[in-house]
């Protein structure tokens, strides 16, 4: 038998890098969770490892975001015998090495099931509840999407059009009504980033899922993380056209 937590966090994308941080977390923060992601198995496994570490519930949803035309419904169906739902963590992600205008269509709407529909459906489906518990919504962006390149063309429209579900939830919401946060992560160290040659240092899941879990609740923004993301990407933005279209990597 485990405690009885006040609130429900759910993580879509919880099997691994930093949705499966902020689970971590989360749980030691005393949330009861809802997991999601596509392995059931994994699920479990991870869920019966922070059941007895944490002593919280911990419930699991196995679902393919990249076929399932209703998320939001399953996961609200999922949350019917949980405590109140007091934030959403749309941590789910996929990039591809041949996201270069190589992709045939099927794959291209894979990754846009992914990274955008699934965002957008959970959203829809889940908003009337987090509306009622002046929940939190965290959305997360990239600094793939600071602008344009020749790579990961599709991944990045997707996240840009993540800054526009943030505007949109903030524009429809007083403040204080609902918290929408959203976090432009430059390189982390998961399987995302597994064996590519980055510029830079990738930071911990395990710290930023901190930094998050810890302002859950605590107003609207959008932010860099690392913070000296924001320096880069005003620099990237400034670059004249001749300048930008020459930048490799
Ligand atoms: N890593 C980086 O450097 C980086 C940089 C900028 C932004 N981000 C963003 O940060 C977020 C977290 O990324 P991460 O690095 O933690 O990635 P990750 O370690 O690859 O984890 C991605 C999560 O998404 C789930 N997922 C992927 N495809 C799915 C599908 N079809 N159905 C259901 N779940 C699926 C995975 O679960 P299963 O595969 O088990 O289903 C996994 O739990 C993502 O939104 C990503 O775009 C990451």
């Amino acid at each position: 038998m485990t405690a009885t937590a006040s609130t429900t966090a759910v993580i879509v994308g919880a099997s691994s890098g930093l949705g499966r941080a902020l689970a971590t977390d989360l749980a030691r923060r005393g949330h009861a969770l809802l997991l999601v992601a596509s392995d059931a198995r994994d699920l479990q496994a991870i869920a019966a490892d922070l059941e007895l570490r944490f002593d919280t519930d911990v419930a699991t949803l196995a679902l393919d975001l990249a076929r399932e035309p209703d998320p939001g419904a399953r996961i609200l169906a999922s949350l019917v015998s949980m405590p109140p739902l007091s934030a959403l963590l749309l941590a789910a992600g996929v990039s591809r090495d041949d996201d270069d205008f190589s992709l045939p269509a099927a794959r291209i709407g894979e990754l846009l099931s992914i990274n955008l529909h699934a965002p957008h459906a959970i959203v829809h489906a889940l908003l009337p509840t987090l509306r009622e518990t002046r929940g939190t919504i965290v959305l997360f962006g990239s600094i793939a999407a600071i602008r344009g390149r020749g790579r990961n063309v599709v991944y990045a429209s997707a996240k840009r059009a993540l800054e526009s579900l943030y505007e949109s939830l903030r524009q429809a919401h007083a403040a204080g009504a609902l918290h929408v946060q959203l976090y432009r992560l430059g390189f982390l160290a998961t399987n995302l980033t597994y064996g590519m040659k980055l510029p830079m240092a990738a930071s911990e899941p395990d710290a930023v899922a901190r930094h998050i879990a810890a302002r859950l609740g605590k107003g609207s923004f959008a932010r860099y993380v690392p913070r000296r993301f924001a320096l880069i990407a005003a620099i990237v933005r400034a670059l004249p056209w001749f300048a930008f279209r020459r930048m490799r990597g």
